[in-house]
């Protein structure tokens, strides 16, 4: 199984009369009641309208609004779909993001299959050039991804767009701009094939599945992939990883992705939550909701996705991702509450609720890396706990960590790639919550004492030996139930892009 559909984006340099197609996307500023340069000379092959929407005050270039215009015979292009950018001071890649994912949607719900946009004029004030680019592709190819892999019926009058093509008239500008269309296409893929995973259901994306992806993702970049079973991992003393395996009939994988780029560099590892499907174990969840426990798997999601895109990256790091995939199910063999499991690092795990399964894989994971890497950093993404979706919604991921420069670094990635962290503390207060009267720690905190998301980082402090280690909790990112500007409803991808960014600047 593979995911097919992937919209083509490419880049065009040249004269944009010389761009036919059957929409132009191009963006105008609120406020400046005037068009920028070429976008004038669009205008003139279309008859001036634009100005004259502009003039009349019935367009003014509100951020995200859109004005679509059919152009008189002769033009170059169809349709003309302006849209807002907003007020030039108030822009940032994210709303460059945005403003194109709502154009780019609009085009692809008119039933046009080809797209085809105006770069948005030059990067203005503090914004990269080369960012600027890649983001207005990004935009275009992450807003319009569909999961239609399950419809057998009239998909041929599903609108989906095949294409997207920007335009860039400024040909002193080609390699950068070549560079940064290349880049944002790829990442952009690997974010969309992130969010394919995450969009298929738990009898189909099982911890095999997973395996078989990394193993083809190794074979096809030149990765090394490394996939440990159920007797290997028990073999280990991964008990805490198998306590939560060893109830359903789906065997387990551990799956290490290898991408070195010289024995000198660092080792950085990143840790993704592979859990396919959480149904809470023997402490069963509400069938209320349920079925989102398919997207559990969204760290190790985040991982595979990274590795799709690696090539496509400058790094001086070397990359080791990680993911304990496993199904957590109620059976015979289940884990009971009250179970005791001695984790890979040696600490014994009192298991009071095996509904808190995913800090349990991670920990066995996190002491795996953290021994036989020795890795200068680690960083886990996991949809680890309900308490964050409380804390924060939809809009950020919350940020753990026991360091302040990666704090840093991570947010800083954060900001240029839209994919918003919000830090949470790690004060050691928190820790007394996971005190067990009968082993080393117990995998949930007091109840009634709060503060679950940041109890959960705690406990997976625990297993990180000393490394510098962040810890995000993507519970309330990875999918959500409302259209954004260019991320539809559903799996977002969240992660991919985030990390592509940090590890591209990477500086500690
Ligand atoms: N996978 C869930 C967390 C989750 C909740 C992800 C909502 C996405 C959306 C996790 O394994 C879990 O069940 N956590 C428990 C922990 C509790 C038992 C301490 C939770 O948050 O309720
Ligand atoms: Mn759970
Ligand atoms: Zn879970």
């Amino acid at each position: 199984m593979e995911d097919i559909r992937r919209l083509k984006v490419a880049g065009r340099i040249g004269p944009v009369e010389e761009a036919v197609a059957e929409v132009l996307v191009l963006g105008a500023w609120e406020g400046e009641g005037k068009l920028l340069r070429q976008a004038r000379r669009v205008d003139e092959r279309a008859g001036g309208r634009i100005k004259e929407a502009l003039a009349s005050g019935d367009f003014k270039g509100e951020f995200k609004e859109t004005l679509l215009l059919y152009t008189p015979d002769g033009s170059p292009w169809r349709r003309i779909l302006v849209v807002g950018l907003g007020k030039r001071g108030d822009i940032t890649l994210d709303r460059v993001r945005q403003a194109i994912g709502t154009a780019a949607r609009k085009v692809r719900d008119m039933g046009i299959k080809e797209g085809m946009s105006l770069l948005l004029g030059e990067a203005p004030g503090s914004l990269d050039y080369e960012d600027w680019v890649q983001a207005q592709v990004e935009a275009a190819a992450l807003a319009t991804h569909q999961f239609l892999q399950y419809c057998t019926k009239d998909v041929d009058k599903l609108k989906q767009l095949e294409s997207w093509t920007l335009v860039e008239p400024d040909s002193s500008r080609e390699t950068i701009f070549n560079r940064a269309v290349e880049k944002g296409s790829a990442l952009a893929a690997a974010a969309n094939y992130m969010k394919w995973l995450q969009g298929l259901p738990a009898n189909h994306a099982t911890p095999t599945f997973l395996a078989e992806q990394a193993k083809q993702i190794a074979k096809q970049d030149g990765y090394k992939c490394k996939v440990m079973g159920p007797d290997e991992i028990r073999k280990l003393g991964m008990g805490a990883m198998w306590g939560v395996a060893q109830g359903s009939d789906e065997p387990c994988r551990f799956i290490i992705l290898e991408a070195k780029v010289s024995n000198a560099a660092p080792w950085i590892g990143i840790i993704g939550k592979g859990v396919t499907f959480d149904s809470g174990g023997l402490s069963l969840k509400p069938a209320a909701g349920m079925m989102e426990m398919k997207y559990d798997m969204s760290g190790a999601a985040a991982v595979l996705g990274l590795f799709k895109g690696l090539k496509n990256i400058e790094r001086r790091v070397n990359i080791v991702g990680a993911i304990p995939a496993v199904e957590n199910i109620p059976s015979a063999h289940s884990t009971k509450p009250g179970d005791i499991h001695t984790s890979y690092s040696g600490k014994t795990i009192e298991v009071l609720n095996t509904d808190a399964e995913g800090r349990l894989i991670l920990a066995d994971a996190l002491t795996y890396v953290a021994r036989t890497y020795e890795p200068e950093a680690m960083i886990d993404l996991a949809t680890l706990t309900g308490a964050v979706v409380v804390a924060l919604g939809h809009y950020a991921a919350a940020l753990l960590s026991n360091d302040d420069e990666l704090i840093e670094q991570i947010e800083t990635a954060a900001e240029r790639t839209g994919e918003r962290v919000w830090q949470l503390p790690l004060w050691s207060e928190y820790r007394e919550h996971l005190k067990s009267s009968f082993a080393d720690i117990k995998n949930i905190g007091d109840s009634n004492a709060g503060a679950g998301t940041i109890t959960a980082a705690w406990f997976l402090n625990e297993f990180v030996e000393d490394r510098k280690w962040a810890h995000i909790d993507i519970a309330g990112t990875a999918f959500w139930d409302r259209d954004r500007p260019y991320i539809p409803k559903g799996p977002s991808g969240y992660g991919v892009r985030l990390l592509a960014d940090l590890i591209r600047h990477w500086e500690i």
